[in-house]
């Protein structure tokens, strides 16, 4: 049976969304970054409706966080049944099984060996600030080794560790003292012009013998802050040898390995957290937005021997509130159950065609990612790889026109983030508008 959506009956924005937009102008923070004017009235699955009707075909899943589909049923029902038994109560000051009930869970599924303990808290940047005080606490050193490209998050700590884009740092100066920004391994665009196949993972070898000589001593560096894929950043995926050195130049001195897996976690890549296709095993992982299918929450887990921080040491009112901690026990279920096997198998299917389009389309420079985490990265010559920015937002702008929900990242690239539901029938149709927009762009 034919797909009966996206379809887009009015200009855009309708003119009921146009009020909306109008009124969020005057009444909203004027710091958001809206890509198009969609204004939403409700969303099932991929499949998003608008407030004067139209239908669009959501690839960007609110940012990477509806993992099971807008509203899955079985997570909207384990909401309903918790929201009529308890609300809040506060997880720091108080118990209640739920919150329990998914440490476990969560414990459970983190590639982490042996005792585990996990931080409740609200979003993917309370995650990490949380993980930068631990390694603090844990280790009494005060260093942080974080990357170009990296997107950790708005709150001061978190945004200390991004680099990347000037914007999200401008006027915020000092930030969190301590962190020492260096090279991705964003091999399209090698920053010392060197080969995968022999650079020998260059770029961890200059933080051991540039960094660690000369202006951060190893044994000062509390953690290493990285993004098993780079998400804000450009849809970055490293070869395996970068994690493989990173974790032992860690161990080497006594460094945690935090993997930020706010936007890769919670099956996205195929598997639960993207670091299992590298074979590394972390200090501490970071989660937050597909955890819950669109509740707020975030957590962090650790090794129980690097969480030994002591009462008071650090706790949030709101973390891990029951209504979001029933959330996750369905999504995690649903992910278990089938749904990062779909993002393996749909993603595998869209990677094979938007390889192929790159063979067809000048634009493409790069086709990169994992399950259903892929970017394409955009260049206006193939040779200098000269970053096609432009053409990236029109073609988002004209993919949203014919209702396919896509955003950026990185200055000139692509990304791919559906709910993990998609069907073959819907990749093919985001395909099928992404193509007929990419050839209309020069
Ligand atoms: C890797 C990564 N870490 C942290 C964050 C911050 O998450 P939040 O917006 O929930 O604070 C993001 C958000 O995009 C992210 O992609």
């Amino acid at each position: 049976m034919a797909l009966n959506y996206p379809s887009i009956k009015t200009k855009l924005p309708g003119p009921k969304a146009a009020r909306v937009v109008m009124r969020t102008e005057e009444n909203v923070s004027p710091s958001y970054t809206y890509a198009y004017p969609l204004v939403v009235e409700n969303a099932s699955g991929a499949k998003v409706t608008d407030v004067d009707g139209n239908t669009f075909l959501d690839f960007a899943a609110g940012i990477a966080v509806c993992s099971t589909g807008h509203c899955h049923p079985k997570v909207v029902a384990a909401i309903k049944s918790q929201a009529e038994k308890l609300l809040h109560m506060s997880g720091t000051d108080f118990y209640y099984p739920q919150q329990v009930n998914l440490a476990e869970q969560l414990a459970e599924v983190t590639p982490i060996k042996g005792k585990k303990k996990v931080f409740f808290c609200n979003s993917g940047a309370e995650a990490v600030e949380g993980a930068m005080k631990l390694a603090r606490w844990h280790t009494k050193r005060k260093q942080y080794i974080a990357f170009f490209g990296a997107f950790h998050g708005r709150t001061f700590g978190a945004v200390s560790l991004t680099a990347s884009k000037a914007t999200q740092r401008a006027f915020y100066f000092p930030g969190v003292p301590g962190v020492t920004h260096v090279s991705y391994a964003y091999c399209y665009r090698c920053p010392y012009n060197l080969k995968k196949e022999s650079c020998g993972s260059y770029c961890v070898k200059w933080i051991e013998d540039q960094i660690f000589k000369t202006i951060v001593p190893a044994d000062e560096v509390a953690a290493i802050i990285v993004e098993p894929i780079q998400g804000e950043g450009g849809y970055v995926v490293p070869p395996p040898e970068f994690h493989i050195a990173l974790k032992k130049l860690c161990e080497k001195h006594g460094i945690l390995y935090i993997a930020d897996e706010v936007q890769s976690g919670m099956g996205r890549t195929g598997k639960m957290f993207a670091i299992e296709h590298f074979g590394v095993e972390p200090d501490i992982i970071c989660t937050a937005k597909g955890i819950a299918s669109g509740m707020p929450l975030g957590a962090f887990i650790a090794k129980s021997d690097v969480m030994n921080w002591t009462p008071g040491a650090h706790a949030s009112t709101f973390g891990g509130n029951p209504v979001s901690c029933e959330a996750a026990i369905a999504t995690i279920e649903l992910l278990k159950e089938g749904l990062m096997q779909n993002a393996s198998k749909v993603g595998e299917h869209m990677i094979t065609e938007l390889i192929r389009m790159k063979n067809e389309y000048e634009l493409i420079g790069d086709v990169r990612g994992l399950g259903l985490m892929l970017g394409v990265e955009l260049v206006k010559n193939r040779e200098t790889r000269e970053r096609a920015g432009e053409e990236r937002n029109k073609i988002v702008q004209k993919c949203f026109e014919k209702g396919l929900l896509i955003l950026g990242c990185g200055a000139n690239t692509i990304r791919f983030c559906p709910p993990l539901t998609i069907t073959k029938e819907e990749a093919d149709k985001a395909l099928e508008i992404f193509e007929e927009c990419l050839s209309s762009v020069r």
